[in-house]
Parts: structure tokens; C-alpha cells; sequence
């Protein structure tokens, strides 16, 4: 299979090509991965009603979000350590991304640091995910290192309080090797990942040095310290949603966290619309979790997301090529967007309403 045809596809390639516990890492999820499943599942369920006798001879899929203009309504989810994948590593997410048209939004646990990765492709537009350290002063220093280095967004991830049981990665004791490290973190002499018996080296990381004391106080406390927009990620209630657009949050990622947080909470397609409403606009929607196909992203928009973010497809992607293969992934995606758009009877993105859900 050397030329995938859709993103799932690039699943069995990354499969070859990666060790057991990397790959487990990035294909695994919490407890018994109903969530990962549901996910997908939940897209699927969906049923379009198309629209016929449109002249669609020109279909523009592009649109914005946060006022940037982006080619697709497509953005890289914040994923960790993407040189487990290939060398190329977030170095290639962000050339892809950027010759795509679209948003990298770059990991805090990624394997190359904010600022290398914005070097290799200055062009760009990325926005940083945070994880916020029990030292507020490292917190408040990696947001500043965002900002100098020119990333346009505060990616706030509120569903990490501690990070879910992965049994996969207890089984492998998943951790990095000496030349794969949490690159954000090597000012503060924190950026390995090591083998701790019996555990996963990720989970024991995360519990000694995040912080799960985190609130909305938090929230304005960013809120105090940057002038940069702040989306919030992994909301699944409106409840939360117009919490987060009151504290400020100028979007909000309806997310699960690809279930690797809650076993068995709600997929982000069944939260969307709730969300949507509860926000009235205040904020930016925006969703992530078991998006494969184009068909899945008009879905969302349907029901009222601006755009998605993709996870595991692109680390697939990149494991099976590199940048190339990233480049690729995006590029079937974006054709699959467009066809879809053409055979719903919607030129523009604007177009994509509630009724193609019936
Ligand atoms: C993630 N995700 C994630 N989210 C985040 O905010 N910070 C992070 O560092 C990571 N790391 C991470 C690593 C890996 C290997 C995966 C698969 C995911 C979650 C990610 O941003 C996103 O919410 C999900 O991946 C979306 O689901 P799909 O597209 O993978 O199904
Ligand atoms: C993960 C973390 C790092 O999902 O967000 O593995």
C-alpha cells in the first residue's frame, strides 16, 4: 500500500514503521478505548441530505479562524512527541501545515522546541498548546517564548489533570529514547521522558511536574499574563463552553483528547451542538476526534464547528513519509472536502448549515 488513498490508510503504514510502544502510544487511548472507537463511530452515524441542481463547477473550501485565513477548515492538532513518528518530527508538521494553507497547533510535549519549529517554517501560522507546569514561572516563560517566537494563540488543554490510564503504554512502560525529549522543557532541565518500571514513563511525568490544581482562575490568570488570544481545549458541555467564552476564550476545542483522557465520555460529535448553542457565538467552535474524511468535516461545520483538528492521521502520515507524507495526507483530505462540498450542492464553506444533516 505505498499510495494511501484515504488517511486511514496511513494507519498500517505507521504500523510498519514504528516501534510497538511508539506506535501503541499514538493508537491507544484510556481503559478499553470506548471513547477512541466512539469517536470515529459517532461521525459515521451522521447522514447528509444533499442539495442538487447547483452549479458547483466552483467550490472554494477555504475560510478563517481566529481572523486568519487557512485553505481548508483543517488545523494539526497538538500531538506529543512527533519525532517518535519520523526524524523530520513537528519540523515537518509545520512545513506541511504551512504549504497546505492551514493552522499547526504545536504540542508543549513536542520533540523539537517552539522556536525550532517556527524557524523551519517562518512563513507559518501555529499556535502553542500549553500544559501548565506546577511552577508558574516556567508556565508563564513558555508563553512568552510563544509570543516571541511568533505563534498567534494560547492553546490552553483543560482535560489533563492527570493524565488517563493508558494500559498500553503501562504494559510497554512507554517512554522516550535518550535522543527523543519534551524539547520545550530543556530550559527548565525537564524534557526527558525515562523508563520507570512498571509504569508509563509519560504518566509519571505528567503527575510530578503538571499541574492539576488548575481552575478558571487559571484561566484569567493567562488571561493576565498574554495578550494572545486563548482557545481552550477539550470542553465537552456547554456549561464549560460558555464558561470558558466568559473567561475570555476567544475558541473552544470540543474534544476528548482522541480518548486517551475519560474512558467512556461523551464523543466530541455528540457534544458539538450542544456546545454550539450554549456559546451563541461568543467564541469559536472548533472540534477534534475521530475525524478521517472529508465527509466528517462537513459534518462538524454542519453542526456548527468553524473548523476540526486532525490527530492521529497526520502522525500516521508522517511516520509513513515524513513532511511528504503529511503534505499528502492534507492534500486527500482537502480533495475529499471539496468533493463532498460539490455533491451537498455548498460552493462555500459559509453554505455548510444544520439542513445537510436533515
Ligand atoms: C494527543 N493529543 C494531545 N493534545 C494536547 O492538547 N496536547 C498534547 O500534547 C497531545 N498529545 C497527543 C499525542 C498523541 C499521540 C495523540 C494521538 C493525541 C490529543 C490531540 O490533540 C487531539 O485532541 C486528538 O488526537 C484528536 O483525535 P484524533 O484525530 O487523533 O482521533
Ligand atoms: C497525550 C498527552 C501528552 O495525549 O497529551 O499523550
Amino acid at each position: 500500500m505505498a499510495n494511501p488513498l484515504n488517511l486511514r490508510e496511513y494507519e498500517a503504514l505507521a504500523r510498519e514503521r514504528m516501534t510497538g510502544a511508539s506506535f501503541d502510544y499514538y493508537a491507544g487511548g484510556a481503559e478499553d478505548e470506548i471513547t477512541v472507537a466512539d469517536n470515529e463511530a459517532a461521525w459515521r452515524r451522521l447522514r447528509l441530505h444533499p442539495r442538487v441542481l447547483v452549479d458547483v463547477s466552483n467550490v472554494d473550501c477555504g475560510t478563517s479562524v481566529l481572523g486568519t485565513p487557512v485553505a481548508m477548515p483543517v488545523l494539526t492538532a497538538p500531538c506529543a512527541l512527533n519525532m517518535l513518528a519520523h526524524a523530520d518530527g513537528e519540523r515537518g508538521v509545520a512545513r506541511a501545515a504551512n504549504e497546505s494553507g492551514i493552522i499547526q497547533v504545536l504540542s508543549a510535549a513536542s520533540s523539537v522546541s517552539m522556536e525550532d519549529v517556527a524557524a523551519a517554517a517562518p512563513a507559518g501560522v501555529r499556535w502553542f498548546q500549553l500544559y501548565c507546569s506546577r511552577d508558574r514561572d516556567v508556565t508563564r516563560d513558555l508563553v512568552e517564548r510563544a509570543e516571541a517566537a511568533g505563534y498567534t494563540a494560547i492553546c490552553l488543554t483543560v482535560d489533563v489533570p492527570i493524565l488517563g490510564r493508558r494500559e498500553r503504554d503501562i504494559r510497554s512502560g512507554f517512554h522516550a529514547p535518550p535522543s527523543i525529549r519534551l524539547a520545550n522543557f530543556a530550559p527548565y532541565a525537564a524534557d526527558a521522558l525515562p523508563a520507570v518500571a512498571g509504569q508509563s514513563g509519560l504518566a509519571a511525568y505528567v503527575s510530578e511536574r503538571w499541574d492539576s490544581s488548575l481552575d478558571w482562575n487559571s484561566v484569567a490568570w493567562l488571561r493576565s499574563i498574554t495578550s494572545l488570544p486563548i482557545v481552550a481545549k477539550g470542553v465537552l458541555t456547554g456549561a464549560d463552553a460558555l464558561r470558558a467564552a466568559e473567561s475570555g476564550c476567544a475558541a473552544v476545542i470540543v474534544s476528548n483528547h482522541g480518548g486517551r483522557q475519560l474512558d467512556s465520555c461523551v464523543t466530541s460529535c455528540d457534544a458539538l451542538s450542544s456546545v454550539v448553542d450554549a456559546v451563541g457565538g461568543r467564541s469559536e467552535v472548533l472540534v477534534d476526534g475521530g475525524i478521517r474524511r472529508g465527509t466528517d468535516v462537513i459534518k462538524a461545520l454542519a453542526l456548527g464547528a468553524r473548523a476540526v483538528l486532525i490527530g492521529r492521521p497526520y502522525l500516521w502520515a508522517l511516520a509513513a513519509d515524513g513532511e511528504a507524507g503529511v503534505r499528502r495526507a492534507l492534500a486527500l483530505l482537502q480533495s475529499e472536502i471539496v468533493m463532498a462540498m460539490m455533491l451537498c450542492g455548498r460552493v462555500a464553506v459559509s453554505e455548510i448549515d444544520r439542513a445537510l444533516l436533515g
